[in-house]
């Protein structure tokens, strides 16, 4: 497999701080490499020996992050791009604490969308009718995978979100999660040239929404995968979808698209399961995520609380002994 200079420099600036220290023993395991695949190899190792399990952090108090549960929390980030929490108790937990939550772990942009309040937290629910109830997000149907505000333009971009749940469904409602670098990883092995076809800033089209002859948001063209010039970080733009959206035509983008699709539909061993309950939260890198279809009942209406940001976890201030502590599944 010859990797051209394009496609080293693109996997070397995705690799995050934490792993990039590039040691005798690599270069002992991957003889013949040069140090950027060296580096490279060494990344990929660590994310896919890394047990596909989130350790839930337990929050003692609403609204205030001690200093160890907000490490905890950066810290499980810095492995899988999100991590799960919970609250000492659901009752009384507002969208006000939700919102001093993400101050304290550092994110600072938040997104303003139509349907978000005063605090730019989103309830979602079902809802029957007005406008919203036209989005699939309102309602109780099943939503495909995809990253938040795909169709936003770059300076809305959304790097993080984070997801509380106030009530489950009665049944249904499950999410499926999945660290885009993974799914990096996954079609890099594949092919590094499907990489660059999923890079190029015009791979997905949003087109532009008139509505009675007034521009309402003009077209949008962005990359699948991108490197952010501020952190270095790898950013994925996604969407199941098949209406309102247009793929790049040329055969490696269709078949580095078909690729993914297949990870995503073939219950990949990346996967997360999650569920969740009254009081419990996720916040992510704005990681790959779908919702299966739920039903409510008059006792169990789903309501979550949703927060999009701007900016991303910043997992580089996290303690340098707490990475050191980064458990390690056995290789399979
Ligand atoms: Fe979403």
């Amino acid at each position: 497999m010859v990797h051209n200079d394009t496609s080293q420099r693109k996997v070397l600036i995705c690799m995050n701080q934490r792993q990039q220290a590039t040691s005798q023993t690599d270069i002992m395991k991957f003889p013949g490499k040069n140090s950027i695949e060296r580096e490279y190899l060494a990344w990929r190792e660590f994310k896919l020996n890394l047990p596909v399990t989130l350790q839930t952090v337990k929050l003692q108090k609403h609204g205030t992050l001690t200093d160890d549960e907000k490490q905890n929390i950066l810290h499980q980030a810095s492995l899988h791009n999100m991590a799960v929490f919970s609250v000492w108790s659901a009752d009384g937990f507002t969208a006000d604490h939700l919102k001093a939550l993400g101050q304290q772990l550092g994110l600072q942009k938040p997104d303003n969308n139509l349907y978000a309040d005063e605090n730019d937290i989103s309830e979602i629910r079902v809802i029957d009718r007005g406008r919203r109830g036209e989005y699939i997000p309102y309602t109780n149907r099943a939503m495909g995978w995809h990253t938040d505000g795909y169709y936003n333009s770059a300076d809305k971009t959304i790097r993080a979100f984070i997801l509380y749940c106030q009530q489950d469904a009665a049944t249904g409602g499950t999410n499926q999660l999945l660290d885009p670098e993974l799914a990096y990883i996954h079609i890099y092995d594949h092919n590094p040239d499907y990489i660059d076809a999923l890079m190029q800033p015009d791979t997905l089209t949003i087109p532009a929404t008139i509505e009675n002859g007034r521009l309402i948001r003009p077209e949008q063209k962005s990359p699948v995968f991108s490197i952010e010039p501020d952190t270095g970080m790898l950013h994925m733009r996604y969407t199941r979808r098949k209406t309102y959206i247009q793929w790049k035509e040329d055969r490696l983008t269709r078949d580095a698209l078909a690729l993914l699709r297949d990870l995503l539909d073939n219950d990949s061993d990346s996967i997360l399961n999650i569920r969740l309950n009254p009081g419990e939260g996720l916040i992510s890198n704005n990681v790959l995520h779908n919702r299966s279809a739920f039903s409510d009942s008059e006792k169990k209406k789903r309501v979550m609380f949703r927060a999009r940001y701007h900016d991303r976890l910043p997992t580089w201030l996290i303690d340098a002994d707490r990475q050191m502590e980064t458990p390690h599944a056995e290789p399979q």
